[in-house]
């Protein structure tokens, strides 16, 4: 079965790539409905047929930073303790020119055109797979079509700094809306469906 590529945006209302603080950031309770909800809907519900996550190198040093079980506050949620033990087990690809010691279990580098390495993973055996940014890695798989699907979380701060996931493209994508929906402190959710066919349109 041909393995699916999913990639993950995060991004503020001006498409921005940071994690700003805001009312709903605040919130890690672990109660139904908040900051839980939000983390569980994202990564957790999504993952148990993946087996492979595809970071850029700085996504990969951030997420190794917070999100490795190492990495964990002893004070943070049961939910984030999970995602990090998910992290921690899953096969991560770390793309990088540069980085020779990842430091991660698990882990491995690759480097070179990211069609090609998107379609050697799909030839090698395994579930689904993750492409979890960041925004410059995330803006190549749009311009270039490399996806299945997308799902993009929007925090409602129009941040005005901070790495762009948009700027000019010479090609239009298409894409098909799967589902949109909002989360407790105003964050978009939105899966979108690749539309082959129809993308890759020259501009004039
Ligand atoms: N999902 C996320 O992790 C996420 C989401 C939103 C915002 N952010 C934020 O965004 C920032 C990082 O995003 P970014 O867009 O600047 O960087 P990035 O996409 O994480 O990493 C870019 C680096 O990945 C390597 N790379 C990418 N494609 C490659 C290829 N085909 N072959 C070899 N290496 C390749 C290069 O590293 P070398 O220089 O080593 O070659 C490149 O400099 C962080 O501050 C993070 O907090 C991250």
């Amino acid at each position: 079965m041909t393995r699916r590529v999913t990639a993950n945006l995060y991004m503020t209302l001006d498409g921005r790539g940071e994690f700003p603080k805001y009312p709903g950031s605040d919130v890690h309770t672990g109660k139904p409905g908040e900051a839980d909800e939000f983390f569980q809907r994202f990564w957790t519900d999504r993952y148990g047929d993946v087996t492979t996550v595809v970071m850029g190198r700085r996504s990969f040093v951030g997420h190794r930073r917070v999100h490795s079980t190492k990495g964990r506050k002893p004070t943070d949620p049961k939910y984030m303790f999970e995602f990090s033990r998910f992290l921690d087990q899953v096969e991560k690809v770390c793309l990088s020119h540069r980085l020779k010691h990842l430091d991660w279990e698990n882990s491995r580098v690759l480097k070179g055109d990211l069609a090609k390495i998107v379609a050697k993973l799909q030839g090698e055996k395994g579930g689904n797979i993750i492409i979890e940014g960041g925004p410059r890695l995330s803006h190549e798989v749009i311009r270039r079509n490399l996806a299945d699907d997308y799902w993009v979380l929007v925090m409602p701060v129009v941040y005005g700094r901070g790495p762009r996931y948009w700027y000019p493209m010479t090609t239009q994508t298409n894409l098909k809306l799967l589902s949109a929906s909002s989360m407790p402190y105003g964050e978009l959710l939105l899966h979108y469906e690749a539309v082959r066919e129809r993308s890759g349109l020259q501009r004039k």
